[in-house]
Parts: structure tokens; sequence; C-alpha cells
């Protein structure tokens, strides 16, 4: 009864990484041409559960909506917003901070990780992020949500808000959404850390692969990224608690477009020393037309300004009846 539609987000709290390009954006441009409505935020909201300098805030927002656009999101096919420019994602995390269980919330392992030692200390919001990020995804009705792994409890517990919701007011009005986290790369890791993800909020810029790197930076970081002093196997099984080696064969795979046993057909018995070059020539190819197209994008911010308010028009359509029809249900 649902009509199949796409919601996904990413946080303008830093630059584009490779593992956002790898583990979310390259499909949510696949998703646009398959048989689905897809809408794609720019969640500052969410960003600002952790203190953003406004000024980085508003240029990491334009930018990422640059990413969006340079890596192939299409704005005549797909819907571009900013969150905060939609007002009823707000106003229903509202409603979903009145559904949602303090213990649902207290089993987040993400604010945990987030909010470290000194958890008395993390905001208010950083502890409400998975209810606002329910309500992102349900103001839409969305159906599928494409993401990377470390997303897949935050997305259990949307299930669960939208179930006790349509269970607590006796409706069929919120929709089960189903995760989407498909591929090589749904956990690409830290390239100084095989035991962490690739994070634009991690504070070492060398453990990550920036969209706006230059191919010197890419290859440096590359060349620098922590690895085992063994050849490459010849099969995946040979990768097994070699979580660094693991991570440099998946990216390989993803941005390549092949699976893990055809990286490694070609180089397995390489050492890092030639493996490691492949890689970087791999990774400047793919990623420098769509970082020159990003800095081409943000050479006009005004059209980018005029694209998110538009988008904006366009979501509200869908957002504006959903959020009435919800306070409707509830009794407002
Ligand atoms: P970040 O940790 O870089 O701030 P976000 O929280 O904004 O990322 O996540 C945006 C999207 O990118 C989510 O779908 C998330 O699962 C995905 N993602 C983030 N980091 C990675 C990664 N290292 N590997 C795969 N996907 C990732
Ligand atoms: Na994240």
């Amino acid at each position: 009864t649902f009509t199949p539609r796409v919601f996904s987000g990413i946080q303008p709290s830093g630059g584009l990484t490779l593992g956002n390009y790898l583990g979310a954006i390259k499909r949510f441009v696949s998703m646009q041409d398959e048989a689905f409505e897809t809408i794609y935020c720019m969640v500052d909201l969410h960003a600002i559960t952790v203190w953003q300098d406004p000024a980085a805030l508003r240029h990491n927002t334009r930018e990422l909506a640059a990413g969006y656009i340079a890596a192939g999101i299409d704005v005549e096919k797909s819907i571009l917003i900013n969150q905060s420019q939609v007002p009823e994602h707000a106003q229903l995390a509202w409603i979903f901070n009145c559904v949602a269980r303090m213990g649902w919330m207290q089993r987040m392992t993400q604010f945990k990780d987030k909010a470290g030692k000194n958890a008395q200390n993390a905001s208010l919001g950083l502890f409400g992020y998975p209810a606002l990020m329910a309500a992102d995804i349900l103001i839409y009705h969305a159906t599928h949500v494409p993401v990377g792994e470390d997303q897949k409890q935050h997305l259990e517990l949307t299930r669960d808000i939208a179930t006790k919701f349509n269970h607590d007011y006796k409706v069929d009005f919120f929709p089960i959404t189903e995760p989407v986290i498909e591929g090589v790369a749904t956990r690409v890791m830290s390239l100084r850390d095989g035991s962490k993800k690739m994070s634009k909020s991690d504070p070492s810029d060398a453990s990550r692969i920036n969209m706006t790197d230059d191919a010197d930076t890419i290859a440096k970081k590359i060349r620098k990224a922590k690895t085992d002093p063994d050849a490459l196997p010849s099969e995946a099984k040979g990768l097994e608690n070699r979580p660094e080696a693991r991570n440099l064969v998946n990216i390989y795979a993803a941005l390549a477009e092949l699976s893990v046993d055809q990286v490694l057909a070609e180089h397995g018995g390489a050492q890092f020393g030639t493996f490691k070059p492949a890689l970087a020539d791999l990774a400047v190819a793919k990623l420098a037309p769509i970082s020159s197209e990003m800095a081409r994008l943000m050479d006009d911010v005004t059209e980018i300004d005029r694209v998110l308010a538009r988008g904006a028009a366009q979501a509200r359509e869908i957002t504006a009846p959903i959020l009435k029809k919800t306070y409707d249900i509830i009794g407002m």
C-alpha cells in the first residue's frame, strides 16, 4: 500500500569521505534509476548534536549538496534537501520523542561511542538522534533506506517506533522500513586503525580519504595506510583476521565495481608496495572527476541554494500532509 520510496541522509559535520561515497552515495545514485521515488538529505539538525562552527556548517552543507550532485544525484530524478529547511522533520521528531522509550535509546551503540566516557556531558540531542532519524525517514513514509552498516541499529529503532506508533494509535499509518545495506563497502575502515570505521568526524585526517583530497594527498594516505607485512592472498578467505588488508581490497573492489575474488585473482601474491600504488591510481581516477565537479559547483553557491530551496518545496508537498494526518491521529 506504500509507494516505494527511498530516503537517506549524510551529516554536514565535515567533508565527505570515501566511506560516505562507497557506503552510501554510490547506492543513492543507483537507486534513482530503480522503481523508487528518491529523497536525499543533508542532515544539518543531526550535525549540531555535536557543536559546529556556524560558518563551517553553512559551508559543509553546501559542499555536501555539491558532492551529491557531482557524484551523480540528479535533481530532476531525486529530491535533494537540507533537513532544517523542511520543518516537518523536527516536528515529527518531537512526536517520536514521546513514542520511543528511554531504554531503547540507552541501547544505541553509536551514542555510547560518540558520547564516550563523559556521557553526562553529551547533548540531549545526541541522545535523541535516532528519534530524529526515524522522523526523517517516516515523514516521507519511506519504504527503503540505503545506509552503511553503522546505521543498522538505528534502522531497527525506526521500525520499533513505527510499530509502537501504529500499535498505540491502532492505525496502519507508518511503514516498517527496510534497510538496504549491500555490497563490499558497507563498512569502510579507518586507514590508521582497522578496528574503527572511516569517519568525517575522526580527529585524524590521515584516517580517511576526503572527497576533496588532491591526487598527491590520496596517494600519500594510501601509501601510509596501516597494513601487515604479508602479500595479498589469492582468494577472499585469506583475508580473514587481516582487517587492514581486507579493508584496502574491499575499497579497491568497490571502486572498480569488482568482487573481492576478482580483485584477488588479479592482485593475489602482490606485496602492498605494489598494490597500494595501484589502489591510489584507481582512487584518483574515480574521485578526481567528482572533486573537480564539486569545486566547479561551489563557485556558484547561489545556484546550490536555489536547488535546495526548490527541493524543500518539493519535499513539503509530501511531508506537510503526512504531518497533518499524524496530528489528526494523535488528536491534535
Ligand atoms: P560520518 O561517520 O562520516 O559522519 P554519517 O554519519 O554522516 O557519516 O553517515 C552518512 C552515511 O554514510 C550513512 O549511511 C553511513 O552508514 C555511511 N557511512 C559513514 N561512514 C561509513 C563507512 N566508513 N563505511 C561505509 N558507510 C559509511
Ligand atoms: Na554515522
